[in-house]
């Protein structure tokens, strides 16, 4: 048996800086067992750290996301639903068709004057403070409303809408996790029971409800809280944190935002660095061995939880030189921040869509802008990569 890393030992700093850890495991081989920091601390799994490896993986169908073929309940399916990432084909291949023409690239193409507006709305408010947090001002309200307005949400359940998720994506304890699907389940089920009662309108979610493939295939009741659930969550809780670590990352490499601002045309190569360098998914969702098969030599045995590091596998010397510097010349190809394989994000052209437009409006209305205090406390757990708070003046 392979011997296992605790990543608690690494305390508050690993949450901070976890690329130095990931370092260190990538110079020892590309797959590990580790056991997961708190709140997850009772938990082994296999860590993939290696950038050719992470991505095969992420593209090998043995690797399965149906808890039910490896006898695994998940907590966020049993309470709410059946959902994409959750699902191996042929249930996925299906729910995925019911919502993927919602996704296009010229469907989000035509999304782009509004989410122009939000950007500017936003900053219309923010810009006369002189200084703000940018998590807050701009870079959660932008995509929230984004996927609100596409989904239909009604404006006034937001914010209680946004705490539930956070704490869902990045949880504090085990009890507070739990907490937060129950709610967002009652929530989402309420969602729905109120769009079903208020009859036809052209938003996402009812299209969805009323959706009737050409094959008379529909989303039962719990598929279609499941699809409320992954849509709005991975819609904005990612983000989010594209655009405030991004921000972030600039803000902190002078001569790349100089660059930049010099030469905004290199704008969609910064993006795709920022998700490369630091990405909002810093590991994918958890996979597990339908069979028994190796990765990268080690022998993973049938049932076995294996998380790919796509943060890690990003930061892989073997694919990127030197690749702890932020440098938004790069050939940032192949990055995993968006995953790869049948799960590969649903949302990439919307998300590149707002982060593109968020900064580029941001660097041209506040030519000023720099850090105003450190940043706020990272997200727990291992799945997201975000700051809680970002101080920044203009
Ligand atoms: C910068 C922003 C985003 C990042 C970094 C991101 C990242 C990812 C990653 C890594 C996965 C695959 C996870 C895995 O294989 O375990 C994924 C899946 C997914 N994402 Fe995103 N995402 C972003 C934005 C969005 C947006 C805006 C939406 C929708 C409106 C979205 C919807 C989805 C959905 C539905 C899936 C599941 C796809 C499937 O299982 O077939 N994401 N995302």
């Amino acid at each position: 048996m392979a011997d296992v890393i605790d990543l608690g030992e690494f305390g508050a700093g690993f949450r901070r800086d976890p690329h130095r850890v990931y370092a260190r495991l990538r110079e020892r081989g590309p797959v590990h067992r580790v056991r997961l920091p708190e709140p997850d601390a009772h938990h082994e799994t296999w860590l993939v750290v290696g950038h050719e490896e992470a991505r095969a993986a992420l593209a090998d169908p043995r690797l399965s996301k149906d808890g039910s073929r490896i006898g695994v309940v998940f907590l966020d399916e049993q309470l709410i639903g059946k959902y994409l990432l959750v699902a191996d084909p042929p249930q996925h291949t299906r729910l995925r068709a019911l919502v993927s023409r919602a996704f296009t690239p010229r469907r989000v193409e035509e999304l782009r004057p509004r989410i122009q507006q939000i950007t500017d709305e936003l900053l219309d408010a923010m810009l006369p403070r002189g200084r703000a947090d940018l998590v807050e001002s701009f870079a959660y309200p932008l995509p929230l409303t984004v996927i609100c307005e596409l989904l239909g949400v009604p404006e006034l359940d937001r914010a209680e809408f946004r705490k539930l998720t956070t704490e869902a994506v990045a949880p504090t304890s085990e009890d507070s996790e739990h907490d937060a699907f129950v709610r967002l389940a009652g929530y989402l089920t309420e969602l729905i029971e109120d769009k079903r009662c208020a009859g036809p309108s052209s938003d996402l979610l009812s299209d969805l409800i009323r959706t009737t493939a050409e094959d008379g295939d529909r989303l039962s009741p719990g598929e279609l809280r499941g699809m409320a659930f992954i849509l709005l969550i991975a819609g904005f809780e990612t983000t989010v944190n594209l655009i405030a670590n991004g921000i972030h990352a600039l803000l902190t490499h002078p001569d790349q935002l100089a660059a930049l601002r010099a030469d905004m045309t290199l704008l969609d190569g910064a993006v795709e660095e920022m998700l490369r360098y630091e990405g909002p998914v810093e590991n994918a969702t958890f996979r597990y061995a339908a069979e028994p098969l190796e990765i990268g030599g080690t022998p993973i045995g049938q049932g076995e939880a294996v998380m790919i590091g796509l943060a890690a596998a990003d930061r892989d010397a073997a694919r990127y030189p030197d690749p702890a510097r932020f440098d938004i010349h790069r050939d940032t190809r192949a990055h995993l921040a968006f995953g790869h394989g049948i799960h590969y994000c649903l949302g990439a052209p919307l998300a590149r869509l707002e982060a593109r437009a968020a900064i580029r409006t941001l660097l041209d209305r506040a030519p000023a802008l720099t850090l105003d205090g450190p940043p706020g406390e990272w997200l727990p757990g291992m799945l997201m990569r975000g700051m809680r708070s970002l101080p920044v003046r203009w």
